[in-house]
């Protein structure tokens, strides 16, 4: 029996490293409300990735929730139906309505072709997805955005560590979002953060993930618990010291799997513009026509040999119950989004994925490719199958 390899598997530092953070925080008996480790992982992550202000959270979905409340966001927003289902029911928690805008197939990002048409006076904002860590077009969203008088909030959580032009990506918009979620490249088992550009929103947030406390007795917001807590903030230091060679690593995987499934008719992957330094959060891989077999299939033949990879993100967000009804998310509307979300597979990356376990992944995709990468005929191949 093979052994099973995940789509992903979470960055652990050296144990060692973490027991003496642990310690300190036995001895000091500060579990949570803004503790030193609290505040030294706001002030690394802020240096790090480039940003003015950062506040930590319990979880990236906690972050969104309070990105929109800071704002103060109403009625309509227009998003993306190609993301974690988190990026919608933020809205709905919020009592805000989604409005889906179609998407790029070249880069799975919100089409900004789309948005102006889904404009009402009811738009406040729009919420887009950096989907896979790669740039949603930025440049174009806030021309958009300032002609309307909207709010831009991004949903960065796949963007940690992104740069356009050398600057992070997540100093674009009003607000960005990051989750520190296991799964993610900077994880703290769960976690998240607001990006925000200025002190005084920076206060008002800190405010709302306190349960709006300004002070002993003095509440100013109808806020939430969305505090990260000291053991949290401690990992992260720590995680944030083997970041750089994590992201190296990905880099790595990524071009070995790109050199392997080069010839591969029928599979395509990803590329960052060159203005781009990408995280290689994930890597997806387009399934097309001329392939042998269908994304569906690729999925289960996978499964079968124990590899786990995911279909990011199918069923779009617009097809669950909660969001069908909503006039924007009739399918016929979303063409690109619907098709885009049958075609795309996402195949194993993370730091520690070895080089034999990677061909693995590999030489099943080429069992079942024809043309220059194998000479087996489809028909046999479709006949294995089905
Ligand atoms: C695009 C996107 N938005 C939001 C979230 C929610 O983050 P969290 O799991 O930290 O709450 C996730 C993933 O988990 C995500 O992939």
């Amino acid at each position: 029996m093979k052994e099973n390899i995940f789509v992903t598997s979470p960055l652990l530092p050296p144990l060692e490293e973490f027991i003496p953070y642990l310690e300190q925080i036995w001895q000091n008996k500060y579990l949570t409300n803004g503790g030193a480790f609290h505040q030294q992982l706001e002030k690394a992550l802020a240096e790090y990735l480039g940003v003015e202000h950062l506040c930590l959270f319990a979880n990236g979905t906690l972050a969104l929730l309070t990105a929109l409340q800071a704002l103060r966001i109403t009625g309509e927003v227009i998003t993306t139906p190609y993301s974690f289902v988190a990026t919608s029911h933020s809205l709905l928690w919020n009592g805000l309505t989604p409005v889906f805008a179609d998407i790029d197939p070249k880069t799975c990002n919100i089409d900004p072709d789309k948005i102006e048409q889904l404009i009402t006076p009811a738009t406040s904002a729009i919420l887009p997805v950096h989907c896979y860590g790669l740039p949603c077009d930025v440049e174009r969203i806030q021309t958009i955005a300032d002609a309307w008088g909207l709010k831009v909030i991004y949903d960065a959580a796949h963007a940690f560590g992104v740069t356009l032009d050398n600057r992070s990506v997540l100093n674009f918009g009003d607000l960005s979002i990051l989750s520190f979620h296991a799964t993610k490249v900077f994880n703290t088992f769960e976690g998240g953060a607001i990006i925000c550009p200025d002190a005084k929103m920076k206060q008002r947030i800190d405010y709302l993930k306190n349960f709006g406390f300004a002070g002993e007795t003095t509440v100013v917001a109808p806020g939430i618990n969305a505090k990260m807590n000291e053991v949290q903030a401690a990992f992260g230091l720590v995680q944030l010291q083997h970041i750089d060679k994590a992201l190296a690593d990905r880099e790595k995987i990524y071009h070995r799997y790109c050199e392997a499934l080069r010839d591969v008719p029928g599979i395509s992957c990803f590329s960052a513009p060159e203005n781009v330094e990408w995280n290689h959060a994930y890597f997806p891989v387009v399934v097309e026509e001329d392939f042998t077999l269908t994304r569906d299939q690729l999925y289960d033949v996978l499964k079968e040999q124990n590899i786990y990879s995911r279909r990011y993100f199918y069923p779009l967000i617009s097809s669950f119950s909660m969001y069908r009804h909503l006039p924007s998310a009739q399918p016929e509307r979303l063409p690109q989004a619907q098709a885009v979300a049958q075609k795309i597979l996402c195949l194993p990356i993370f730091p520690d994925l070895g080089e034999e376990d990677l061909d693995r992944v590999v030489s099943i995709i080429r069992q079942y490719s024809v043309g220059p990468a194998n000479q087996l005929l489809a028909a046999d191949i479709t006949g294995a199958v089905a």
